[in-house]
């Protein structure tokens, strides 16, 4: 029989990348969303890339009442939990309005699960719980560190929330994914970031500036203690990224999992510099674009990037896009998003 997984947070940026993975895998698919932070362009993109209308439940996690008629409503194998504010620097004008939102709505799907007898629950978590740390590439028995915004320790706090639910509550299982730099978007340019405002992150940044939208890229630090003096991360295209979603659900639901709480790195393994990731936007796409470098940005640390070895051998995962490859459907998305607009 068929299994289902819930998306919360399904008509997001990963979520949605996650939904056309899961689907094509052959699970059927339940995306909820309650559109806050998205509009239904990467809804409607998902069900073009796959040919057919995937049902989709506008809700918000953050209502108790709302999860637990889900839960009832529907038999769920596996929850994929993406629901929640993501922005660092809002998190650190607005603590509360973070911890509110990104831990009541995972709460409320456990307690769900557990009144359910039990649940396959997935969280996505983020490199961010690892801090600054002197050893490369991070294992994820490298210590976590306190984190820099309020946004990254709601990311430490629901791991923790999951590993002791886990231990109490029996049937309940999970798996924690840490996410390094998710970038790019679907090859067929119908899903991808569409980050509202000023984009925070990289490469929502870069296309931007080569469309034209923004005038400079600002570099932010040149004087770190890196080979060319720009910080280094670990750029994962999102598609593999999404993959890794899938080889996780399906050791949950093979029942394969070794412990009923488990971590998992997401990334390359591959550092990559902000300026080495310029110049590769720039070459693989034929534009040049426009930067300069600023002061350091606060909160950023030096470098980070993962060991993925656990990934690999543990869930049979591995990053296999070049980052030119990821590059380049950032940059078509961005066409696309500009087509749209005209
Ligand atoms: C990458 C590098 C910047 C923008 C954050 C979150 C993390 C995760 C992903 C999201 C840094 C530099 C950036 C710009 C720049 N969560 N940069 N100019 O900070 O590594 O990770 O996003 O939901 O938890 O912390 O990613 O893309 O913002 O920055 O020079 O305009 O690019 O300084 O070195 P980051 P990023």
């Amino acid at each position: 029989m068929k299994k289902t997984v819930l998306v919360s947070g399904g008509a997001g940026f990963i979520g949605s990348h996650v939904t056309v993975e899961l689907a094509r895998a052959g699970y059927d698919v339940l995306i909820a969303d309650n559109f806050s932070n998205c509009d239904e362009t990467n809804y409607k993109g998902v069900c073009a890339i796959l040919g057919r209308e995937l049902p989709m439940i506008p809700m918000d996690f953050c209502h108790k009442s709302a999860v637990e008629d889900l839960f009832d409503r529907h038999h769920i194998d596996a929850v994929i939990h993406f629901a929640a504010f993501k922005a660092v620097g809002e998190s650190v004008a607005e603590p509360l309005k973070y911890y509110r939102n990104n831990l009541t709505s995972f709460i409320n799907i456990l307690e769900a699960a557990r009144s359910q007898g039990g649940c396959n629950v997935l969280f996505s978590s983020s490199a961010t719980v690892y801090g600054q740390t002197d050893k490369l590439p991070v294992t994820e028995d490298t210590p976590r560190q306190p984190a820099e915004s309020p946004y990254g320790n709601t990311k430490t706090m629901c791991e923790d929330i999951l590993r002791d639910s886990v231990k109490a509550y029996p049937g309940v299982r999970g798996i924690a994914l840490r996410y390094f730099n998710p970038i790019g978007a679907h090859p067929s340019a119908l899903i991808g970031e569409l980050p509202r405002g000023v984009p925070n992150n990289l490469v929502p940044f870069i296309t931007q500036t080569a469309i034209g939208k923004r005038e400079c890229l600002s570099v932010f630090g040149n004087d770190y203690p890196t080979p060319d003096g720009t910080c280094l991360r670990d750029f994962i295209d999102i598609v593999d990224l999404a993959k890794a979603h899938v080889c996780a659900v399906a050791r949950m639901l093979d029942g394969r999992m070794k412990q009923d709480y488990e971590i998992f790195n997401v990334g390359t393994g591959r550092p990559l510099s902000v300026l080495e990731l310029i110049t590769a936007f720039e070459k693989v796409n034929g534009v040049k674009l426009n930067w300069k470098y600023a002061p350091r940005r606060p909160g950023d640390v030096v470098a980070i990037w993962a060991d993925p070895t656990r990934a690999e051998q543990e869930l049979g995962w591995k990053a296999e896009r070049s980052v030119e490859q990821t590059l380049a459907t950032a940059w078509a998305w961005e066409k696309h998003l500009a087509s749209l607009s005209f």
